[in-house]
């Protein structure tokens, strides 16, 4: 999965932890390689939420207008991935599953950060200008 730099929202933070997102997706493509698989399952776990918290911290502190339907949307991307994540532990054939965890997370981010980090992007950089000029 290949890092572009439309995908960039210019929130130096958020871009970071977007950027390791896809890097850690990529791990899930050596699917013959199953400690790196889990591995990476268990650090993606770890990090989506971290870096939800950290964007739901930046709503908030810019009291986003918006940041209760980008919460709601976080939760389901983590609902879904927790569920992947359940279906990998119990399938015996893993390598679908595993399949469907990288191009669930690719996908979701994707179109997550191109229509809503952005738009978030847009609007805490504005306010963010604003503040300094006072
Ligand atoms: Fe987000």
């Amino acid at each position: 999965m290949i890092w572009t730099k439309s995908l960039e929202t210019g929130v130096p933070k958020i871009d970071e932890q977007h950027k390791e997102l896809f890097r850690q997706a990529d791990n899930l493509v050596d699917k013959n390689n199953a400690a790196k698989v889990d591995a990476t399952l268990t650090f993606l776990k770890g990090y989506v939420a971290k870096h939800f918290s950290d964007e739901e911290i930046l709503h908030r502190v810019s009291a986003y207008p918006k940041a209760e339907l980008h919460k709601k949307l976080h939760e389901e991307f983590s609902a879904a991935l927790r569920s992947l994540l359940s279906q990998f532990q119990q399938a015996t054939n893993k390598q679908p599953v595993i399949l469907s965890i990288n191009s669930a997370v690719v996908a979701w981010l994707r179109e997550h950060i191109m229509k809503h980090d952005k738009e978030f992007a847009v609007y805490y950089l504005a306010k963010q200008q604003a503040g300094a000029k006072k």
